[in-house]
């Protein structure tokens, strides 16, 4: 089954809106595989953005996702990667659709609440980076759900 890294960053947690993003993801039909708060490192957060480590807004970038506990989750299912995607809106929240989380939510590209994978790939380099114990499986029950 597909599956994406889906981090709510420090405003988010500090804002009081992981309840609100983990419904978005249950409600939509989504399975939560894995769940953490934490307190990452710089080292740990560098890695993660390896790939913006030249871009002009990468030292604020680290300060801002270093200025508080963090909530780190795995989501699986159906094309979770794009559609995770789409349900956190643009990278800038003011080119975000309303009904999106960041166009629900924000207005600053600098505070814009929360991560999504942006590929496959980059999904399960993510998740080995911050779930470096692994992800267990789980089926479940689809007389209930429907989902699966
Ligand atoms: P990026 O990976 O391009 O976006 P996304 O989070 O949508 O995958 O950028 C990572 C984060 O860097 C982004 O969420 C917010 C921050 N950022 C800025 O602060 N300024 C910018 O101009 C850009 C492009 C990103």
């Amino acid at each position: 089954m597909e599956r994406t890294y889906i981090m709510v960053k420090p405003d988010g947690v500090q804002r009081g809106l992981v309840g609100e993003i983990i419904k978005r993801f249950e409600q939509r039909g989504y399975q939560l595989m894995a769940l953490e708060l934490l307190h990452p490192t710089k080292e740990h957060l560098e890695e993660h953005y390896k790939d913006l480590a030249g871009k002009p807004f990468f030292p604020g970038l680290i300060e801002y996702m270093l200025s508080g506990p963090v909530v780190g989750m795995v989501w699986a299912g159906k094309e979770v990667v794009k559609i995770g995607r789409k349900m956190l809106g643009e990278t800038n929240p003011l080119a975000s659709l309303p009904g999106s989380i960041r166009g629900d939510f924000a207005i600053d590209v600098g505070r814009n609440i929360c991560h999504g994978s942006d590929a496959v790939e980059s999904a399960e380099r993510e998740i080995a980076l911050w779930f470096p114990r692994g992800v267990p499986e789980y089926k479940r029950d689809i007389s209930v759900h429907g989902l699966i």
